[in-house]
């Protein structure tokens, strides 16, 4: 079936367009209009900005998707879309233009979770097949979070960040350091000139507790899954505020050295839920994933351990529509459509909702 995906929870329009067949998926168009040079100027993504933005671009992804992937309406056999969790009026802009699209051109609807969307840019033009149960990394500009799947759509979550995400971290240092937005990867280029080993900074719950028992015995419990990037990014900053001069391999050595210690805790963390729940594939996605440091480390650790690793291509990590779609084909395939007069947007949608 050929689907139509749309996704305008954040700061990126985006539509595209998938063929899918049972565990098939293949990308025929993705559009992503991205809004960053609007954003840029106030170090951050302003909503009201983000929601007018979606307004002029959605129409034209739209069109670009099709006509990209020689299609028109009239061939789309359902369209999938973003209902949470993100901003509120960036999601009612997809929302809205797809309940016309739908009620117009009479094709069904179903809502996808966002975060159901990263997880499912695995399964986009993937010529391998992923076999359950799983663990996944979610790591983002918004999420940072692992998750245990069983089976496709059954979701746990083990552990995510008890403040900033992974990549609200990366956005703040690179602001604290004047290098731009997004800071992601702006910070994995600087950092190539950089020595990672350079500033040791602190890693946050990493470590293992021990815990008195009823019986008066002591038992060493080991880390858990959860996330902390706030007390590294203070850290990274006031390290970076001790220093009068900030010459460019300064701030190489810096970024180089946050950009490593992020990466030693996702990876252990990830690694440590593969071990525990006795999966046999790790998956890694979310816009942080296109970080090609934490990709070679993961894919390097999964091989040592036996773990089979997935990761979507660089463009499907950040946001984009065709996940969404592939996301929507096997919910689609599993519940069927939403009901037109019931979609409704929730921003703070939980994953598994
Ligand atoms: O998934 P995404 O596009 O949006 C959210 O759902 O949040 O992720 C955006 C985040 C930003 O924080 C950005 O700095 C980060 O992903 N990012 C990266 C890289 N590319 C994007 N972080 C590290 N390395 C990268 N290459
Ligand atoms: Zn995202």
């Amino acid at each position: 079936m050929r689907i139509l995906g749309i996704e305008t929870s954040c700061d990126d329009t985006s539509s595209a367009v998938i063929e899918a067949q049972k565990e098939k998926i293949k990308s025929l168009s993705s559009i992503v209009s991205s809004q960053n040079k609007l954003h840029e100027i106030y170090g951050g993504i302003v909503p009201e900005v983000a929601s007018r933005a979606h307004i002029e671009t959605i129409i034209p992804a739209i069109k670009e998707s099709l006509k990209r992937s020689k299609s028109s309406l009239k061939n789309i056999d359902l369209i999938s879309v973003t209902r949470g969790p993100g901003l509120v009026g960036s999601l009612l802009i997809g929302i809205n233009t797809v309940k016309t699209i739908s009620f117009v051109n009479n094709l069904p609807i179903v809502c996808v979770n966002h975060l159901e969307g990263h997880i499912y840019a695995n399964f986009v033009d993937q010529k391998e097949r992923i076999e359950f149960p799983l663990i996944v990394l979610i790591v983002s500009g918004g999420h940072t979070m692992l998750v245990y799947m069983k089976d496709h759509l059954k979701y746990k979550i083990l552990g995510q960040t008890k403040d900033d995400a992974a990549g609200e971290a990366f956005d703040k240092v690179a602001r604290a350091l004047g290098l731009g937005y997004p800071g992601g990867a702006i910070i994995e280029k600087i950092s190539k000139e950089g020595d990672p080993e350079k500033f040791k900074f602190p890693k946050a719950e990493m470590e293992s507790k021990i815990i008195r028992l009823e019986s008066g015995y002591l038992k060493k419990l080991p880390p858990n899954l959860d996330f902390s990037f706030s007390g590294l990014k203070t850290a990274v900053i006031n390290e970076v505020r001790k220093h009068k001069t900030k010459n460019k391999s300064f701030i190489a050595d810096i970024v180089a050295s946050f950009q490593k210690t992020s990466v030693d805790i996702l990876v252990a963390k990830t690694i440590w839920a593969a071990e525990r729940k006795k999966v046999k594939t790790v998956l890694i996605s979310g816009g942080v994933a296109a970080n090609a440091i934490l990709r070679k480390e993961l894919q390097k650790k999964c091989q040592i351990q036996g773990f089979n690793f997935f990761a979507p291509p660089k463009n499907l990590c950040t946001d984009n529509a065709a996940m969404i779609a592939a996301a929507g084909y096997f919910k689609y395939k599993n519940k069927g459509p939403d009901l037109l007069e019931k979609i409704k947007v929730n921003p703070n949608l939980k994953l598994g909702k």
